[in-house]
C-alpha cells in the first residue's frame, strides 16, 4: 500500500483530505530512510516527571532522543521545555523528525472544569464541546499537541473509581459526549494550530470489571459489547477521533493489548478506524502479568501483531522488538505500517512544517487560564451540579443571611475541586466553597468555617443557616480506587447527624466522583446538593446555585444505589419474565431492600416544578422508513426562571429480543421563565427504533413502540405508535 493510500487511510479517518504529498512530506520516502531502530523509535513512548515546579524530563530522555528512541512523550509540556526537546529531535537526529508531547487533559488543562461525569450530568454535550475546545487551546499553547481523552468507557458499577472519567451509565448520553469532546479537543482541522489530537479511552469494556475492581476482568457477551461498549467508540470514531488507547483489561480470555481480533479485526478493517492506536501505560508489559507472553519480547510481538501502534512507556518496542524482527519474529511490514500512522498524523498536525507551532511561551501566557475560561468554567459547573431533594425549599438561601456556618471536609479543600485527573492542574487555582461563598454574601455577613468536629458543630450552633460540604475528597476517586462500600466516611455521617439535629436550615453538599449510597442522610437532610468535583470555580457555581442566582438543572448520569448489593442498577433493564411488583412474591426484586434506586438516571431537581403536558405525536401508525415527530409542552410552574432537562425515552412493546423498558433517545436543555410554556419537538428516524436481531445484525422491526418523556428516567407521559411493513436492515 503505498504513502498515499496510507496515510490516506489514517487521514481520512481523522477529517483531514490525504494528498500524495502530506503536509510537505512524502511519508513513504522518508519511511524508505528510515532504520530499524529509527522506525520502533517512533513507536517508542516516554514518560515525564513533575515536581513542585513542574513537569520535567528524566536524565537520559535527551541522550534517548538524540538517538531517535524517542518519538512521543507523555506528561511533558510547557512552551520552553518541548521547545528545548523538540529541537533536539529536529537539529540533533538524523531525519529531523519532531516529537508528539501527549498528556491526560481529560477536564480541562490549567482551566479545570468540572470531571467528565459532572459536565455528562449537564446533559450539555454543546458546553462539554466548548470546555474541550478551551482545554486545546490552553494545551496547545503549552506544548501538546495530544490528549488520551475523553473517556468513553460505559459502566454500571460505581464501585469502580472510573466513574468520574465518563458519562454514566446510558449510551445515548455517553455518544453525544463522546463525540462533543472529540470535536471539541481535534477543532476544524488538525493543521490548526489549536488542535490537540483526541483519544477515545479505553477500548473496551474496562468498566465491565468484575468485581468493580479497576483492571479486573471484563466477561461481556457478543451482545454486551455491540449494545454497550462499543457504541460510545463508533461515536468518537464517527466524529473523527485520531487515536483510541487500549484498555488494561481482558476481554473474555483476550487481554486487549493482546487482542488482534477486537483492535484489528474489528477496529481497522471492520470499522475502518485508521488513526493511531496507543497502548496504556505499560500495557504491553502487562501481558507477562496477564499469564499471556513470558517475555518482554513476546509481549512486544503480540502487542504489535495485535494492532497497538504506540508503546506507552515500557520501551519493549524499541528494545526488544529489533532483535525480534531481525529473527523474522515479526513482519517489519506491521512495523511500517504502525510508523506510516504516527509519520502521517505528525504530517497532519504540521509539524514537519513547524515543529514549533506550540512551544511560544508568549502564546502561552496569554492563552493560559484566561478570565473568559473562566466564566465558562463557572457555567458549566452550575449546569453539572444536582439537586436530589430539597424538602421545605430550604433552597435557595438568602443573601441577607447574615450568619453563615461552612463546614466539613470538602468546605475549604482546594485539592479536591479539581477531583483526581486534573495533573496539570495547579490547585491553588481553584475557588473552594468557602470562598465562593463568602464572596457571593459579602463583607456584611459572617461567615465560620470548621471542617468537622465540635467545632462544626459549635460554629452551626452560632449560625442563622449550615453549608455541609461532605463527602469524597479527590484522591477516593478515580483510577484504582474501587471501593467494596459506598457509604459516607463514619465521621462524615456523625457530623452531618449532628448538624441536621439542631433543627436549622442545613445545605448539604456532597462532593464525589460516583454515587455513593447515602439512605440515611436522604432521611433526615432536607436539601442535598450533589457537586461532584466542580473545577476551579466550584465555590463561585456552588454559591450561585446556594443562593439562588441560578436555578440548579443537573440531571443524574447514573442510577443511585440504595445499597452496594444492588449493583449493577440501572435504568434500562430489560422487563424479565417476572417483572418486580411490590405485591407479587415472586419477582425480580429483594426481600431485604427495595429494588428501585434511591434516586434513578435523569433524576435533578430545580426551583420551580416544570409540568409536561400536550404530548402528541405526527402519527399513530407509520411506515419504518417516515420520521416520526414527537411534540410536547413543558410549562414552569412555579415563581423562579429554571432550565429543564427534558427526555423522550422509547420502549420497543414487542420484538424478537428482549429489550429495555426503556431507552433514551432525545434529551434537551430548555429555558423556563416563571409561568411560560414551551413546546418542545423532536424527530425520530429509523435508526432510532432499530435494535440488533438475534444475529447481532441492526433492523428496524414492525410492531408496537411506547414513547415517555419526562424530567428524568421516571418518565410522565407516554404515548404509542405502530410501525408498519415488513421487517428491514436498519442502516
Ligand atoms: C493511566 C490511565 C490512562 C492514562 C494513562 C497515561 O494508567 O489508564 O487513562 O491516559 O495512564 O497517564
Amino acid at each position: 500500500m503505498g504513502a498515499g493510500a496510507g496515510a490516506s487511510i489514517v487521514l481520512a479517518s481523522v477529517g483531514v483530505k490525504a494528498a500524495p504529498r502530506l503536509a510537505g512530506v512524502d511519508i513513504d520516502a522518508l519511511l524508505a530512510r528510515m532504520t530499524l531502530d529509527e522506525k520502533l523509535g517512533q513507536l517508542a513512548q516516554a514518560r515525564g516527571e513533575k515536581n513542585d515546579t513542574g513537569p520535567f524530563v528524566p536524565a537520559g530522555s535527551e541522550a534517548d532522543v538524540r538517538a531517535g528512541r524517542i518519538g512521543s512523550f507523555l506528561s511533558v509540556y510547557g512552551a520552553e521545555t518541548t521547545r528545548r526537546l523538540q529541537r533536539i529531535a529536529v537539529d540533533e537526529t538524523r531525519l529531523g523528525i519532531p516529537l508528539l508531547f501527549a498528556d491526560d487533559v481529560i477536564h480541562g488543562f490549567r482551566t479545570i472544569f468540572p470531571v467528565p461525569i459532572a459536565e455528562a450530568a449537564s446533559f450539555d454535550p454543546a458546553a462539554a464541546e466548548a470546555a474541550a475546545r478551551i482545554a486545546a487551546v490552553e494545551a496547545t499553547a503549552n506544548g501538546l499537541h495530544w490528549t488520551y481523552a475523553p473517556m468513553v468507557d460505559m459502566t454500571r458499577d460505581p464501585r469502580w473509581g472510573r466513574v468520574v472519567e465518563g458519562a454514566g451509565e446510558d449510551v445515548e448520553l455517553a455518544c453525544r459526549f463522546a463525540e462533543a469532546r472529540v470535536r471539541g479537543f481535534q477543532g476544524r482541522r488538525l493543521s490548526d494550530f489549536d488542535a490537540m489530537l483526541a483519544t477515545a479511552k479505553h477500548f473496551v469494556a474496562y468498566g465491565d470489571a468484575e468485581g468493580g475492581r479497576d483492571y479486573d476482568v471484563a466477561d461481556a457477551s457478543a451482545r454486551r459489547l455491540a449494545e454497550y461498549y462499543y457504541p460510545p467508540f463508533q461515536a468518537a470514531i464517527a466524529a473523527g477521533v485520531a487515536s483510541i488507547m487500549v484498555a488494561f483489561n481482558e476481554v473474555n480470555g483476550v487481554p486487549m493489548h493482546a487482542n488482534r481480533d477486537l483492535l484489528h479485526d474489528l477496529l481497522r478493517r471492520d470499522w475502518h478506524f485508521g488513526g493511531l492506536i496507543v497502548s496504556d501505560y505499560t500495557g504491553i508489559r502487562e501481558l507477562i502479568a496477564h499469564g499471556v507472553a513470558a517475555t518482554d519480547e513476546e509481549a512486544g510481538i503480540l502487542a504489535l501483531k495485535a494492532g497497538i501502534d504506540i508503546d506507552m512507556v515500557s520501551s519493549i518496542y524499541v528494545d526488544a522488538l529489533p532483535a525480534a524482527v531481525r529473527d523474522g519474529k515479526v513482519d517489519v511490514a506491521l512495523v511500517d505500517a504502525a510508523v506510516r500512522r504516527i509519520l502521517s498524523i505528525k504530517a497532519a498536525l504540521g509539524l514537519f512544517d513547524d515543529p514549533y507551532r506550540n512551544c511560544d511561551p508568549a502564546r502561552a501566557k496569554r492563552e493560559t487560564l484566561r478570565p473568559a475560561h473562566r466564566v465558562a468554567a463557572r457555567d458549566l459547573a452550575r449546569k453539572s451540579l444536582v439537586l436530589l431533594q430539597n424538602e421545605g425549599d430550604v433552597l435557595p438561601l438568602s443573601k441577607m443571611l447574615r450568619s453563615v456556618a461552612v463546614v466539613g471536609p470538602l468546605a475549604d479543600d482546594r485539592r479536591s475541586m479539581l477531583g483526581p485527573w486534573a495533573p496539570t492542574g495547579v490547585p491553588g487555582d481553584a475557588v473552594t466553597p468557602l470562598e465562593g461563598i463568602g464572596a457571593a454574601l459579602g463583607a456584611g455577613a459572617h461567615v465560620v468555617h470548621a471542617s468537622g468536629g465540635e467545632a462544626a458543630l459549635a460554629a452551626a450552633r452560632e449560625a442563622d443557616a449550615v453549608i455541609l460540604c461532605i463527602g469524597e475528597n479527590w484522591d477516593e476517586s478515580g483510577e484504582a480506587r474501587s471501593r467494596v462500600a459506598l457509604d459516607l466516611a463514619p465521621d462524615q455521617q456523625a457530623l452531618a447527624a449532628a448538624i441536621l439535629a439542631l433543627g436549622k436550615p442545613v445545605a448539604t453538599v456532597i462532593f464525589a466522583g460516583r454515587p455513593l449510597t447515602i439512605n440515611a442522610l436522604a432521611q433526615h437532610a432536607p436539601a442535598i446538593l450533589w457537586a461532584w468535583y466542580p473545577g476551579v470555580e466550584a465555590g463561585h457555581a456552588l454559591a450561585d446555585i446556594l443562593f439562588g442566582d441560578v436555578s440548579p438543572s443537573g440531571r443524574l448520569p447514573m442510577s443511585f444505589p440504595r445499597a452496594v448489593g444492588q449493583i449493577p442498577i440501572h435504568y434500562d433493564q430489560r422487563n424479565t419474565g417476572r417483572p418486580a411488583s411490590e405485591s407479587e412474591r415472586n419477582t425480580a426484586k429483594y426481600v431485604d431492600a427495595p429494588w428501585t434506586p434511591l434516586y434513578p438516571f435523569g433524576h435533578g431537581l430545580g426551583y420551580s416544578p416544570v409540568a409536561y403536558e400536550a404530548l402528541e405525536l405526527s402519527a399513530t401508525r407509520l411506515d419504518r422508513t417516515d420520521p416520526l415527530e414527537v411534540r410536547f409542552s413543558v410549562r414552569n410552574a412555579g415563581i423562579r426562571a429554571v432550565e429543564e432537562v427534558v427526555q423522550l425515552y422509547l420502549r420497543d412493546d414487542v420484538a424478537t429480543t428482549t429489550r429495555p423498558v426503556k431507552a433514551l433517545k432525545r434529551f434537551a436543555r430548555v429555558p423556563l421563565e416563571p409561568g411560560e410554556i414551551k413546546q418542545v419537538r423532536f424527530v425520530l428516524g429509523a435508526s432510532d427504533f432499530a435494535l440488533l436481531d438475534r444475529n447481532l445484525r441492526p433492523v428496524v422491526e414492525p410492531g408496537g413502540f411506547t414513547l415517555l418523556v419526562g424530567g428524568s428516567s421516571k418518565t410522565e407521559l407516554e404515548a404509542k405508535v405502530t410501525l408498519e411493513g415488513a421487517e428491514e436492515r436498519a442502516v
